[in-house]
């Protein structure tokens, strides 16, 4: 089916208190696109990712995701239709209790997926993948966050999901390595079809992963294309984003 969507959100609202973080969100992903999601600093783009693995509830909208309905969903059968999506929490989110090796193999041991020795090897070549090999001894709290944010990439793939949620993940990087993981998310793309929902505020490596890309604005994405599309729309507040504030915050009101 040409039309085929992989994950669809309509008209999502989430509101803080009087803080309306989501007026009306829309936006969809088709299997195997890479879709980036860029947008001030607190405009709401964690928020989006998180109402789409379960740790929030919208206040209203529809989330669906393989055609079925999430928002709603009984806990249990929400979390075994989200089982096959991944998510690189934008802080990490590491267990500083146990080490990198325990952490990235984390969810294969609690689920059970494969037997001890395999989950040794996938946790290796996982650490490979995000430029971090042989580190699996290490404490957690003996990493630079820029390390932090690649062991958090690599346990997210460690169970090889079908869609990735990566909030920020280049960010803090250097440049070199910046592109080691932009490099691994069209590589996961290419050769394993993983769908990307991606949060980002590096223009470049927007630019290099995603098919299409939207801005979120005053709690709606008023703007979705192609990289080319986005660079050189006259829309205002994007023209803005994009150019001028790359990396920073649209001002208020602007
Ligand atoms: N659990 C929560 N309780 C109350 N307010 C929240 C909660 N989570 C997020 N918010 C608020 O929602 C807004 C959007 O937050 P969010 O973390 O999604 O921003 P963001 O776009 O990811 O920003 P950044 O680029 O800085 O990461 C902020 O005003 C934030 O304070
Ligand atoms: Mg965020």
């Amino acid at each position: 089916m040409a039309d085929e969507r992989l994950l669809e959100v309509h008209g999502l609202r989430k509101a803080f208190g009087d803080n309306v973080v989501w007026e009306e969100g829309n936006l969809d992903l088709a299997p195997g696109e890479t879709h980036a999601v860029i947008g001030g600093s607190g405009t709401g783009k964690s928020v989006l990712l998180k109402c789409v693995l379960g740790l929030l509830d919208p206040d209203s909208g529809s989330i669906r995701y393989r055609d079925q309905e999430l928002v709603g969903m009984a806990q249990g059968e929400r979390a075994r239709m989200t089982r096959d999506m991944g998510m690189l929490f934008q802080d990490a989110a590491l267990f500083d209790s146990m080490t990198v090796g325990a952490n990235v193999g984390f969810e294969l041991e609690q689920m059970n997926l494969m037997p001890p020795k395999e989950i040794r090897e996938r946790v290796t070549e996982v650490l490979g993948w995000v430029g971090l090999p042989g580190i699996e001894d290490r404490d957690p709290a003996q990493l630079s966050g820029g390390m932090r944010k690649r062991v958090g990439l690599a346990r997210a793939l460690a169970s090889g999901p079908n869609l990735m949620l990566y909030d920020e993940p280049t960010t803090g990087l250097d440049p070199i390595t910046s592109d080691v993981i932009n490099e691994l998310i069209i590589y996961l793309q290419e050769k394993t079809h993983t769908s990307g929902l991606v949060i980002t505020h590096d223009m470049d490596s927007a630019y290099k992963i995603a098919g299409r890309i939207s801005m979120l604005y005053q709690g709606r994405l008023v703007f979705t294309g192609t990289p080319e599309e986005i660079r050189t729309t006259d829309h205002p507040v994007v023209s803005q984003f994009v150019h001028g504030r790359a990396h920073g915050p649209i001002t208020e009101g602007a």
